[in-house]
């Protein structure tokens, strides 16, 4: 696996005349448009990247960009791989790993989510303070690469308090601080919503949003020391009394609506760094 990182990382950097970014960005479900705020430098498809896997999600775009934004180097992977794709654990976490070799120093991560908080609404954005792992396996499973970081990564702090901070305070200066929330977010497989019973279930056992991916890369960024910033955006709600069938178009449609603050954010953050 670590050879298969390093011949990803060889083959960017020999393709972006070593190009070195300082931020890793993901960009999840319905929120690619970030990417229009890099001015991109250099563009490569993943499916011409070796040993990269191939997004097959077709909200999912498929492109690493290296660029700028705000004057700072960013590398923005537009598109990223979920487990119930049918990517091993090593697959869905391999950007995150090949972003540190090219020397990122913190990682973003943006995702759709189902709201369990009642008090949130469509389309707010929840900055992700904690997380509980419900995958089935996870990045660190099997032999470890010591080269990339300890068998027993400490979760103590999963999520940076620095850039929480920072994201606080820029949600608080766009006036965004009402439609900006903190919270617990919950990782499943999927690819199935939940069922009335395990919404419920999800926000007993301290939850405020789910979804279906980041867990797996933040877990890959911590051991490899990375601080992270992640958020949600609450593309539906899954509290008692708010439950209805979910239609993926009104996903997409809370997350074009979440986009413009989203972007907003992550570019008040970037600047900041
Ligand atoms: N559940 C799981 N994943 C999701 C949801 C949800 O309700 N909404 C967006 N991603």
């Amino acid at each position: 696996m670590l050879k298969q990182i390093q011949s990803a990382a060889a083959y960017i950097r020999a393709h972006s005349q070593n190009f070195q970014p300082e931020t890793g960005i993901i960009l999840g479900t319905g929120l690619g448009a970030l990417a229009n705020e890099v001015e991109v430098e250099y563009q490569i498809n993943y499916a011409d990247i070796p040993h990269f896997p191939l997004s097959t999600v077709e909200s999912h775009a498929g492109r690493l960009l290296l660029g700028r934004m705000e004057g700072r180097k960013v590398a923005v992977l537009q598109g990223r791989f979920h487990y119930y794709e049918g990517y091993t654990m090593q697959q869905v976490a391999m950007p995150v790993r090949v972003l540190k070799l090219l020397g990122i120093s913190q990682l973003l991560v943006s995702n759709a989510a189902g709201g369990l908080n009642p008090d949130f609404n469509l389309a707010d954005l929840m900055l992700i303070d904690d997380h509980i792992n419900l995958q089935p396996t996870n990045p660190l499973i099997g032999p470890n690469l010591d080269e990339l970081g300890p068998r027993f990564p400490d979760m103590f702090a999963p999520y940076d308090a620095g850039l929480l901070a920072r994201a606080e305070a820029a949600a608080q200066a766009l006036g965004h601080a009402g439609t900006t929330r903190r919270g617990v977010y919950a990782s499943v497989p999927g690819p199935m919503l939940e069922t009335p019973a395990e919404y419920r279930y999800l926000r007993t056992i301290g939850a405020d949003a789910v979804g279906m991916s980041t867990v797996p890369e933040v877990i890959a960024a911590r051991q490899l020391g990375l601080p992270v910033l992640a958020v949600s955006v609450i593309t539906d709600l899954c509290a008692p009394g708010h439950l209805k069938p979910v239609v993926l178009a009104d996903i997409f449609a809370a997350a074009a609506q979440a986009e413009p603050r989203l972007t907003a954010l992550v570019k008040a953050v970037v600047a900041g760094l």
